[in-house]
């Protein structure tokens, strides 16, 4: 059969309510235009992102139950440990209760004012948490990802040569680590492949710098290093998640996203000394070393996940499922981030747009016009989210894990291109009112 179905089927179901156009038009204008202010409930589809939103399985609800919620000594930990040892190889894991916390711990330990971080492309949480310790987060994404258009495998990878220049520049003295995103989320949700992981263990190990990944997507990752890499293609998801992992010395890990769970996430070294330093420092903010933020059925939650996301018939119906919506609306005419990446499509909403400049928001006017016309909920990433830096005006279609079905994604294809074909008639916006940091939470628009 050449069908590629959901490989599940569905024991509840949580009701969608619709809105008309009038009644859309009306809670636009009362969220001031940004569409983190409106009620989930008004939302038909919401693709604003793929974390904490993923629906559990019955085995996951089933292990909540055998949750052990000792303080210290959790059997939930062990379990987890168990299935992070066993997928990472890593000799400490400290749960955290979402990724950014295991960001501030690592950051906090490692980093110091006149320190450089380079990744392939930081998430903006971890950029954040980098700078606020001082030190200076470099993005170092391939120079041809720069074009959204090109079809290039393993657009996600790190410019390695990049690298090896920033460190002849800074010193490697200078640099705590080196972090790998995987998949590359702010780079347009594309893989990093094995080789390109290689060649910078490489380079950090010869200047001795730690190498950690962001392994949010390493699931999704490690399913494209199958497809798309030579010589991977007999291996097993997991068996080239374990041989990513065993390039690194540790990790961050957010579980909300590749591990099916609503919240959680831990962080991960091989460094006794640095282990230490995060444990004190769990203890402080987060809780004991065992159960880190977390209730010991969110541990178990997590466990079971961990081994369900690498389930080949599941990675292959997801990343079918996010190229398939992809595909319909570029081969139509919506210019996307190419290829389609793993947990979410990309509309160039710059050059869809181009009768809207970039200081007039063109993806956030797309993202209320798709809400207006559809009901459907999507993220501005573009000069609402980065300001300044932002390097295309994007807007992302971030899908939950086993949450909508085919006919969902048929309605959305169906959706985007309506608005496509309206596009010339879309207008620019202008920033009322904003707060000092992070303004794509809560800054209000008006149509110019
Ligand atoms: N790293 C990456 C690559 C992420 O995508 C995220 C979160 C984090 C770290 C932080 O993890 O949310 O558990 O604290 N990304 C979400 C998104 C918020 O919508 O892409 P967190």
């Amino acid at each position: 059969m050449k069908t590629i179905i959901e490989p599940f089927r569905i024991k509840s179901v949580e009701p969608l309510r619709r809105t008309t156009v009038q009644e859309r038009e009306e809670l636009l204008k009362q969220a001031g235009y940004n569409l983190f202010e409106l009620r989930a409930a008004d939302v038909l589809i919401d693709l604003l992102t793929d974390s904490g939103t993923s629906a559990m399985s019955t085995n996951q609800w089933a292990a909540l139950m055998r949750g052990d919620e000792s303080y210290a000594g959790s059997e939930s930990f062990f379990r987890l440990k168990a299935e992070v040892d066993s997928l990472t190889g890593f000799q400490h894991m400290i749960p955290t209760h979402q990724g950014r916390a295991a960001e501030r711990i690592l950051f906090h330990v490692m980093c110091k004012p006149g320190h450089v971080v380079p990744s392939n492309t930081h998430f903006d949480t971890t950029r954040a948490n980098i700078e606020f310790t001082g030190a200076r987060a470099v993005d170092l994404p391939l120079a041809a990802a720069a074009d959204t258009q090109a079809k290039i495998p393993f657009k996600g990878n790190m410019d390695v040569d990049a690298l090896e220049r920033l460190i002849a520049a800074e010193g490697p003295e200078a640099i705590p680590l080196v972090m790998l995103t995987v998949t590359n989320n702010s780079g347009g949700g594309q893989p990093v492949s094995m080789a390109n992981v290689r060649a910078v263990r490489e380079v950090t190990a010869r200047y001795n710098i730690p190498l950690y990944l962001d392994a949010c997507r390493f699931a999704e990752n490690s399913y494209f290093i199958q497809q798309l890499e030579p010589g991977f293609d007999r291996l097993s998801p997991k068996r080239i998640a374990q041989a990513m992992f065993s390039y690194a010395d540790g990790c961050t890990f957010s579980a909300k996203k590749d591990a099916f769970a609503n919240i959680g996430g831990f962080l991960c070294s091989n460094d006794d000394r640095v282990a230490e330093m995060e444990r004190n420092l769990l203890i402080l903010t987060e809780g004991f070393p065992t159960y880190g933020g977390l209730a010991g059925r969110d541990l178990e939650a997590i466990a079971v996940g961990l081994e369900e996301v690498l389930d080949p018939d599941y990675l292959e119906y997801r990343i079918a499922s996010t190229g398939y919506l992809g595909r319909h609306i570029a081969d139509h005419g919506v210019p996307i981030v190419e290829p389609p990446g793993g947990h979410a499509i990309y509309i160039d909403a710059g050059r869809m747009l181009p009768q809207i400049p970039r200081h007039q928001f063109p993806a956030q006017s797309l993202a209320i016009e798709l809400y207006r016309h559809a009901g459907v909920r999507s993220v501005e990433i573009g000069s609402v989210m980065f300001g300044e830096h932002a390097r295309h005006e994007l807007l992302r279609l971030a899908i939950p894990r086993r949450v909508y079905t085919q006919s969902h994604i048929d309605y959305l294809v169906e959706a985007i291109l309506e608005v496509n074909a309206r596009k010339d008639g879309l207008r620019g916006l202008r920033i009322t009112s904003e707060p000092k940091y992070l303004r794509h939470f809560s800054a209000h628009f008006e149509s110019i």
